[in-house]
């Protein structure tokens, strides 16, 4: 349709429709009882209002949403087509590692490619919009859904943000096989207190703008159709309601005209939240804010008609939002095929095809991180013991697997039995070993303890105050270390977990994520040595849950301690009972190779403000082994208007040399990249002197320094 098309359908549609545009409702209203029951009752909706609303969430499967479509359109007075939302987050039916390990993979095009795949699976299946990327950034363990979140760094987040986008809306959402994208959720979910779920976020506005903004900005520049609102307050407002966030940073300073839908229930949350008086007053701050879409409260579908007759939201907000919902509707081309790419054949096709399946192997390699390893990786052992329940459990997909295929679900022991063919496995699928196990354990050439925390522990509403392994787990590793220090340790889980005593004792650790459904696959091609390890952690590990929040761009603080001397040190910020530093840092990783880097060269010394510098280093692979490096770089401002952070990430590029081989890896830098809110909240770089570093983690020294002039 055209725009005047749209306009003239708008123009023709009464209130009520209006109103129904903007109302999404879940599949519990479309079971086949004519009564309504259950939450679903509380909406006091008939029957046949429930199939004129603008669009519904969950419901998947072509044939079934092409029959949801038919009955929705005959409903419809106008026969407009209903959009069909699902949260395809980390993959369809075919599942991909979890956010979290996708950031660790610093490939921005592997991410693409991820969401490509999704949304061809998603596509099929009449889905026409996802909630993802979730563009949250997250510096916090404790917080179940860190596991959704790209990680701690604004810079790699904005990246794999935007590289999701991509991938799930090509050119247009409305092309074959691609679907509109809504990131989420604005704004600062990641920063709820204490890492509880749905709790409040306090935030400087510098922090936020300079860290927790620039993600939802780079999917908004990527073409993100959509924007979900968060659950949380933020400086006392819950986003949801909160105009200034809406219709002040996001549509005015950010410039995005795509559709605004609250989270779920999130609207009828405001009144809880004590924020509004009733749903009624939850309505009217939501539509005015600039919420378009309600998720699944009762606040919009039975009050805004009444709040638009009474003149407290003028029809003009209301038009804009549904003229929003239909602009969408439009692109994704569902005025002209209200199915989209709805196909029963396609599905069969697709779904799960041998490519999907190849694709979430390899990624699951890219995202696993080498945290230690005494060279008991690749394995050679003739005779290795598994030790873990984990080790055959297909609870390893991610929370938001609803979807997934479990019958395809490749689980660690199939994998090792598949790939591994040299080593001979006995696995014993139990976190207690007693006398028998502990006897095999030290008689074998090496044990694969499986540890950490299956699909259950991360997630939405899955907050915990203690991020290290629990006590079963931990009695399991001291018991088998004692008898054979030839133990590494696999690990599952979402979130940084705090293994101190593991990281000492262990011959060697692969974080694994949740890699999804083919993804043990990938992981045995790392133990077998098929595949070298490149992943790089997207969130610091602690030593304890007590450092969180943590992260690499720390500050000075008035009284810094040297991270190099160990213990306590009385009047410094430091604790009496643990570093300030992380057990593993931000962008850390190992190969089966070792790389080394010369001195960082500068082509000058001296940037102008319209000017660039060109930063370089030669990176060599001096072991015996093909590998691929993650080289980052790193900023410092040595003095600012405000307090500026140790260092940021500015940079990556990954590259993969043959043993003995090197390149000269440069960076451009730029007056742009050294922004930061001044003093005035002013966006500007100030003059002034900046040490650079260039290496393969947060944590390197090989620097230079340049100033800005
Ligand atoms: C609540 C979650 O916070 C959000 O991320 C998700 O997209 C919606 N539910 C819909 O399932």
């Amino acid at each position: 349709m055209t725009e005047n098309e749209l306009k003239k359908l708008l123009e023709d549609m009464t209130l009520t429709e209006k109103t129904e545009q903007l109302v999404q409702l879940n599949g519990d209203f479309y079971g086949s009882s004519e009564e309504l029951t259950g939450p679903a009752a509380a909406f006091h909706l008939t029957k046949e209002q429930t199939y004129r609303v603008g669009s519904i969430l969950s419901e998947h499967g072509a044939a079934h949403l092409k029959e949801m479509q038919d009955k929705i359109m005959s409903a419809q007075p106008h026969h407009i087509p209903a959009m069909f939302m699902a949260d395809v987050i980390h993959g369809y039916k075919t599942s991909f590692p979890v956010p979290i390990a996708l950031g660790a993979s610093f490939d921005p095009e592997l991410v693409r490619k991820t969401a490509e795949i999704s949304a061809k699976e998603a596509a099929a299946a009449g889905i026409h919009v996802t909630f993802s990327p979730m563009s949250d950034l997250s510096r916090d363990g404790r917080w179940g859904r860190c596991m959704e979140s790209f990680g701690e760094d604004p810079l790699l987040n904005s990246k794999m943000s935007a590289a999701m986008v991509t991938g799930f809306q090509g050119d247009n959402c409305g092309e074959k096989g691609k679907v509109a994208s809504c990131f989420k959720h604005f704004a600062a979910y990641g920063a709820v207190q204490s890492g509880r779920d749905y709790n409040v976020a306090e935030l400087s506005e510098r922090t936020l703008f300079e860290d927790y903004l620039p993600a939802y900005k780079a999917a908004v520049d990527a073409g993100a159709e959509m924007a979900m609102t968060a659950f949380n307050t933020l400086d006392r407002v819950p986003c949801t309601v909160s105009k200034k966030l809406l219709r002040g940073i996001l549509r005015d300073k950010m410039g995005f005209d795509g559709v605004i839908i609250s989270d779920y229930n999130a609207i009828g949350e405001a009144v809880i939240h004590s924020a509004a008086d009733d749903s009624r007053d939850a309505a009217k701050k939501a539509i005015n804010a600039g919420v378009d879409i309600d998720m699944m409260s009762e606040c919009y579908v039975n009050n805004l008609e009444d709040l638009i007759n009474s003149g407290e939201v003028s029809e003009k907000v209301l038009d804009e939002a549904v003229m929003r919902v239909l602009r969408l509707k439009n692109k994704l081309g569902l005025f002209e095929d209200p199915y989209k790419d709805a196909s029963e054949d396609d599905e069969k096709r697709i779904i799960g095809c041998d490519e999907h399946m190849a694709f979430s192997r390899r990624s699951a390699a890219e995202c696993a991180v080498m945290l230690k390893n005494n060279g008991i990786f690749p394995l050679r052992a003739k005779k290795a013991l598994v030790i873990g329940k984990l080790c055959e459990s297909g609870e390893i997909l991610g929370f938001w697997s609803f979807f997934a295929d479990k019958s395809k679900t490749v689980t660690l022991r199939d994998a090792l039995t598949q790939v591994c063919a040299d080593t001979e496995f006995e696995f014993i699928p139990s976190d207690t070993a007693d006398e028998k196990v502990l006897a095999a354990a030290g008689n074998a050439d090496a044990v694969l303890l499986v540890l950490g925390e299956d699909q259950t522990f991360t997630g939405e509403a899955r907050s915990c105050t203690d991020v290290s392994l629990d006590d079963a787990q931990k009695k399991l590793f001291d018991d088998v270390i004692s008898v054979n220090p030839n133990t590494a340790v696999l690990l599952f889980g979402g979130r940084p977990l705090a293994i101190p005593e593991i990281a000492e004792k262990a011959a060697g650790i692969l974080e694994m994520w949740l890699p999804g459904t083919a993804g043990c696959l990938g992981i045995a091609d790392i133990i077998s040595g098929k595949v070298s390890p490149c992943g790089r952690l997207s969130m610091s590990f602690p030593y304890c849950t007590g450092q969180y929040p943590i992260s690499y761009s720390a500050f000075s603080t008035g009284r810094p301690k040297d991270n190099s001397v160990k213990g306590y040190i009385p009047f410094l910020s430091n604790y009496m009972d643990a570093p300030n530093i992380p057990l593993y840092p931000f962008g850390y990783g190992l190969t089966y190779t070792s790389f080394e880097y010369s001195p960082v060269t500068l082509s000058t010394a001296e940037l102008t403000m319209n000017g660039s510098i060109t930063a370089g280093v030669t990176v060599t692979n001096t072991g015996d082994k093909q590998g691929c490096e993650t080289v980052q770089l790193y900023i410092r401002d040595l003095k600012g208007s405000v307090v500026r952070p140790l260092r940021e990430l500015k940079g990556f590029k990954k590259i993969t040399l043959e043993a003995g081989g090197s390149a000269d890896i440069s960076f451009e830098i730029t007056a742009d990249m050294l922004r930061f809110y001044g003093i005035d909240m002013e966006f500007a770089a100030e003059k002034g002197d900046f040490v650079l570093y260039i290496g393969g983690d947060s944590s390197t020294e090989n620097s230079a320094e340049f100033k800005l002039i």
